[in-house]
Order: C-alpha cells, then structure tokens, then sequence
C-alpha cells in the first residue's frame, strides 16, 4: 500500500482546482486598490444571505467577532448569563466572558455532539439573569432548531447560533444551520468547508434592523460619520477575503458532498469490521469504534469534521500511532472549557458526556480531494491498530 502522508486536510488542492477563478479576482483587487468594503463585500453579503435562507448578512473580520457583535447586539454585559456548550471550540464562551458576561454550560447529546434542548431548558431552570442562548452547531451537523427556538420563546430570550464550523448543513426542518435564531454566526478560518485566505465571518438575521445595528457595531458604532451614539469594534470582512469566499461559495455544495461521501466511505469500512455508530455505546459493539450516526433527511451534515470514538485507555497511543504513521488527525477538544483555567472562578460543573467526548473522540482526515486510497489507508491503519490494543484495555 502507498505509505505518503495523509495531512488532516490539503487547502492546496483545493486551490489547484479553483486558481483560474480566483487569481482575476486578487488580481482586479490589487488594481483597484480598493481593499475595504465595496462591491465584492456587498455581493458576497447577499449571496450568503441568500444561500442561508435570510433576509440579511453582515460581513467581519472572524467568527469569534461574529459571535461577539451578536452579543453585543443583544445588549449582553456585564454579570448577564449565557447558555452555551463546554464541548466546543474556546471562542463560543470567549466572546460571552469578553463582555463580562457568564457563560452557563450544558452538557451535549452523545449521538449528535450538540446541546439538546431539554439540557438547555435544565439550564435555563438554573438562570438568574439569562441573557441569551448561544448552542452550537458542530462539527457540521445542524442541532435541534425546533426544540432549542420552544425553549427561547418561553424563556423569552435570542438564539444566537454559533455556526461557525455548519455553513450549508440543514436541520430537522431542512432549514440551513443559522437561518432560524436571532442571528447566525459563520467563520471563514481556511479550515472551514467556505475557508478565506485569512481570519473572516459573517452574521446572518432576518432582522433588517438587527442587520443595522450589526454594521454600526462592526465600524466602531460609528453613524452617520464620526458621530458615535455606542462604543463598537473596528472588525472587517475585506474585500479579498469577501472576493475569494464569493468565488468559492458556488462550490461549497459540491465540496461538502464530496465530504459526506468519504463519510459513508469510513462508515462503511469501519461498521463492516465491527464498529458501531455514536447511537450505540462501545460495549454494544463487537468492534470498540464509533462512528457519526447520520440525520435523517432532509438534515445534511456538512462534516467540517468527521468525528470518531474510541475507548479513552488507547486514544491517545492511538494519536502516537498516527503520527508515526504520517496520518493526519487531532482531538476536538481535549480540554472540555469548564475545565479551562481561565473558566475556573465559574466554579464545578458536571458534563459526563462532554467529559467522555472530550477522551475518547479523534477527528480523521475528510476533506474533499481525499482520494479512495487515501482513504482505506487511514481506515485500515486505524482498524488495525483498535483490533490489536482496543480489546486488552476495554
Ligand atoms: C464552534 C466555533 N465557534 C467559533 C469559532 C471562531 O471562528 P474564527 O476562528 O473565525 O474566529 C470557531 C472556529 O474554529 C468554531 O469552531
């Protein structure tokens, strides 16, 4: 078998395959020297405004500051209370405490990664002086938007979704991941299925006067010009980055199927050696391997990552093994955030299944151009390895 490295995920050939559409483009901005704001921010806005669903799109400079903007915009500050994931990525609870509010965590669901909204409901039961409701998106697949907005209206408080890692994944109803709550926070980091050439994200709302107050807020609060009735940011989607993203967002559909298809091709090479699905636990299964149990349609999971469990004695010579091997891979998240130093005056927290996720999940290489090879190396060299060490430690 062909031994070369498997990175975690290859952007250059991804760009192989798109250069003739966007060099014109850098090339045009170079020109123009016209580098913030300006048609290709204006276009790119609507086009993602309309490929979610919504009425409005609001360009900025990361996802982390999609977040914060959104926030902000809900008028959260200081000793306010959030309800958000611990298993997720540190920016969902960073731009909560960078206000001074207080993040609440919730647990997640073991089959999907996501808060459920039961779990939120507990947590809404546990708030003093709830502010917003922030439940992310993870991993690419949409959370339970039906049961998460029941729970908003009666606690009377915004969704903010964090959909940094879901552009274009659809929930229950079929609806894109973002169009439903308050706002809908996207992040353009190169890693993402719609990744710039640089920081980048958006804010998506049906709200058109949420959408103004956004635009106000990402240019220092700022309007009509030098007049300032708030303090806001200085946080930009420039117009190269909104120039590459509108290039690549009439592939980004055909980029996640292809994901989705490498995802049925590891289900289907790891359920035939005995693995099971994040629906059973390992002990239900003659193989200690889980793989992402799939929505039903028409809920799309756009796998920005393709998630695996395996028993938390030997993930990490697992991780050792990969690494010898050349195969790319990582842990989202070893370190659930109620366990994170800075979180630590939020006092204890108990989130077994986050605390579970956190062990025993290893995210493996699924980008688009991953070829058949490609992928039956990584899956064999991982089966190999859980048969010969999974069965002594479990
Ligand atoms: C769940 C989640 N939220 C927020 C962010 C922040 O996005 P950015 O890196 O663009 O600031 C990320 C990025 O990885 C993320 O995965």
């Amino acid at each position: 078998m062909d031994h070369a490295p498997v990175p975690l995920l290859d952007l250059k050939a991804q760009y192989a395959s798109i250069r003739d559409e966007i060099e014109p483009l850098l090339r045009e901005i170079s020109e123009s020297q016209w580098f913030i704001g300006g048609p290709h921010l204006d276009a790119f806005e609507k086009a993602i405004a309309a490929y979610c669903g919504t009425t409005d799109a609001v360009g900025c400079a990361s996802g982390s500051d999609a977040l914060l903007l959104s926030l902000m915009a809900a008028g959260v500050g200081a000793g306010d209370e959030v309800i958000c994931p611990s298993y997720t990525f540190f920016a969902t609870a960073g731009a909560i405490w960078r206000l001074g509010a207080r993040p609440v965590w919730v647990d997640i669901d073991p089959v999907t990664y996501n808060c459920t909204a039961d779990g939120v409901q507990e947590a809404v039961e546990r708030c003093a002086s709830l502010k917003a409701i922030m439940p992310v998106h993870l991993f690419g697949q949409a959370l339970d938007m039906d049961g998460m907005l029941a729970v908003a209206a009666d606690a009377g408080v915004p969704i903010i979704e964090d959909a940094a890692q879901a552009i274009g994944s659809r929930d229950a109803t079929g609806a894109r991941a973002g169009s439903r709550g308050w706002t809908g926070c996207f992040s353009f980091f190169p890693s993402k299925n719609l990744g710039g050439f640089g920081d980048g994200g958006i804010i998506s709302t049906n709200d058109a006067s949420v959408a103004a107050h956004l635009r106000r807020l990402r240019n220092h609060g700022m309007d009509p010009k030098y007049y300032h009735a708030e303090v806001g940011v200085n946080s930009r989607l420039d117009a190269m980055q909104a120039a590459v993203l509108g290039a690549k967002l009439p592939h980004l559909d055909t980029w996640s199927e292809a994901r989705a298809a490498n995802a049925d091709d590891y289900d289907r090479m790891f359920l035939e050696a005995g693995g099971g699905t994040t629906a059973q636990t390992m002990d239900d299964t003659s193989l200690p391997l889980l793989v992402p149990e799939r929505p039903q349609t028409p809920a799309v999971h756009i796998f920005n990552q393709y998630v695996l469990r395996v028993p938390a004695a030997i993930r990490d010579d697992l991780r050792a093994h990969l690494v010898e091997e050349k195969i790319g891979h990582d842990v989202y998240y070893p370190v659930p955030l109620h366990r994170q130093e800075c979180f630590r005056s939020l006092g204890e927290a108990s989130l077994p299944v986050s605390e579970q996720a956190a062990a025993e999940s290893i995210a493996i290489p699924i980008y688009a151009e991953l070829t058949s090879d490609q992928r039956s190396r990584v899956a064999e060299t991982i089966l190999s390895f859980v048969k010969t060490h999974a069965t002594a430690s479990v």
